[in-house]
């Protein structure tokens, strides 16, 4: 029976840089899930008996939600639903399932790396056909839709069992729980060598990988320890928990100290690595040699070919605005092209669709390829373990010898989050305001040669986004970015970016903020930041 529910609008149901991301309370209030999903059905054409497929990161309130997304898709004419067993699927299983099967879309029920359990966050986004996230054409009408809806139709029905394997029929359509790994684990086999990385393990590489009690463990089990040999014990909290064990699981140098102190060890593994809640992000530290998102990024856009589903060389590299010019340079010395875009995986949609970009990443710690439209966590550390299979040198030695030929790109990410939203945007505006008097202007020995603001021009759709960032431009070719977060759920976070290229192998052994000292120094003046935010300093550095 489809039931007709009277509704009125939430306010501010507006999907930021990737979907709908509320405090979990925030999306337990009743209708609250509800009218988002039916925006999204309001918001499509053409789906009648289409596939949609369906799967969140296993956080707290995913089981609920499931229901709700596969009672109201099947209620407004969807005619076959894919769903992760237990209603689990990483966000890069359910971008492959979306393409694979020529499904219409999917809904992935995330906050990616935000902190679950009823006092983290809850977050809902919509993909399209090719497996990406949504343009924001889309999602600015799902938005307008939301604030308008009075209605969503439901299917009233018993809960549908998602935890046993097969299909069942309901309302006209069919719902068909599938094994979330085994699709992904066969994509994987046929982009990387499996066997030169079984015997990498074999000779005794070790690698520890944290699956931080999220999505990836299952995954991570299967492609690692089965597939690939690398013994019981190497992935870490494979378990997926509701509340990801209390932790935060953000594979960034501050939520994952423990690799890093393992890392650096003497004996310690040969890889640590660790992707987030939802599988699409990842942290690599070699044996004494962290590898920074965007030199991560650059080496294996300069490796790829290593890997049998790169052999015949890549196309272009697309990066954002914010990540480092390191992937720049390897584009220059491959010949191929370099795109910069706005922050956010939905950018790369396009290029990808069109052929222009084969790898992508971000500063945020993403990285990916055409082989999904999603970054894509496990796929960045087994890019890596076939690199050095193939190249039989450490990771320490891999990232040294491309600095020397590349040049380093000393960069530092800094963040003041969940400041007042109010300081945060006059920050940001007087920032604007200021730049025309920012070209040639002196500070010490650095001057400012360019600044703006950026925007984008998709070359494929010819759309544009304006407002992503400013950026000074040093005459040294050093660089500061000032954005606002489009993912926090609170207050607001001001992003700084610094970078600085040092060419000179001999300048390239320094500690990462003493190297940016002076332009790190230099962001909070020129910004005003403590007057601002209240903030002297950042509260993560990345
Ligand atoms: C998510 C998005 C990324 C983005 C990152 C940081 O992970 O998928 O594309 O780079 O958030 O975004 P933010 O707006 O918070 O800087
Ligand atoms: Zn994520």
């Amino acid at each position: 029976m489809i039931a007709a529910i009277a509704t009125t609008p939430f306010e501010g149901q507006k999907p930021g840089t990737s979907g709908l991301r509320k405090k979990t309370p925030v999306f337990q209030q009743p209708r609250y899930l509800e009218n988002f999903v039916q925006a999204i059905m309001d918001c499509l054409e053409g789906f009648e008996g289409a596939t949609l497929v369906v799967g969140g990161d296993g956080r707290y309130f995913n089981r609920e939600a499931i229901q709700i997304v596969l009672k109201i898709a099947l209620a407004n004419g969807f005619g076959r639903i894919l769903v992760g067993q237990g209603g689990v699927l990483s966000t890069p299983a359910a971008s492959n399932l979306i393409r694979k099967n020529r499904a219409f879309g999917g809904i992935v029920l995330s906050a990616s790396h935000n902190p679950g359990g009823p006092d983290g966050d809850f977050g809902i986004k919509y993909n399209v056909g090719n497996g990406g996230p949504a343009p924001e054409k889309l999602t600015d009408a799902i938005y307008e839709r939301t604030k308008t809806i009075a209605h969503y139709k439901i299917l009233e029905a018993p809960d549908v069992d998602v935890d046993t394997l097969g299909t069942v029929r309901l309302g006209g359509g069919e719902i068909e729980v599938i094994d979330p790994v085994s699709d992904y684990a066969e994509l994987m086999r046929g982009l990387f060598d499996f066997e030169r990385i079984a015997a990498l393990f074999r000779s005794g590489f070790r690698l520890r990988f944290d699956a931080m009690s999220a999505v990836t463990g299952p995954y991570a089990i299967r492609i690692f320890e089965e597939l690939l040999g690398a013994g019981a014990g190497t992935v870490m909290n494979g378990t997926p928990l509701p509340d990801f064990g209390g932790h935060h699981p953000d594979p960034n140098l501050v939520h994952c100290k423990h690799l890093l102190d393992l890392a650096m060890t003497p004996d310690g593994p040969d890889l640590c690595a660790a992707s987030d809640g939802d599988g699409d992000r990842n942290l690599i530290i070699g044996r004494g040699q962290f590898a920074t998102p965007s030199d991560s990024l650059a080496i294996l856009a300069a490796n790829a070919r290593l890997a049998p589903g790169y052999a015949g060389g890549i196309a272009g590299i697309a990066r954002s605005m914010p990540t480092s010019r390191a992937a720049d340079r390897v584009a220059q010395g491959l010949g191929v092209k370099l795109y910069e875009t706005p922050t956010g995986w939905k950018f790369f949609g396009n290029l990808l669709d069109a052929g222009l970009a084969t790898i992508c990443g971000e500063e945020s710690a993403g990285t990916g390829s055409n082989h999904v439209r999603e970054k894509d966590g496990l796929w960045a550390v087994l890019l890596w373990l076939n690199i050095l299979a193939a190249r039989g040198e450490s990771v320490k030695a891999v990232v040294v010898s491309h600095w020397a030929r590349y040049g380093r790109n000393y960069y530092s990410r800094h963040d003041y989050e969940e400041v007042a939203s109010d300081g945060a945007n006059a920050l940001v505006k007087a920032l604007r305001e200021g730049l025309p008097a920012f070209k040639g202007k002196r500070f010490g020995g650095l001057a400012i040669a360019s600044a703006d603001d950026f925007s984008y021009h998709d070359p494929v759709d010819g759309s544009d986004s304006t407002h992503q960032g400013v950026r000074l431009h040093f005459e040294d070719g050093a660089r500061i970015v000032y954005r606002l977060s489009g993912t926090g759920t609170e207050g607001a976070t001001l992003r700084v970016y610094i970078e600085r290229f040092e060419p000179d192998p001999a300048g390239q052994n320094l500690e990462t903020q003493e190297a940016l000292a002076e332009l790190i120094a230099l962001s909070r003046e020129i910004a005003q930041i403590e007057r601002y935010t209240g903030r002297a300093a950042p509260s993560v550095i990345t």
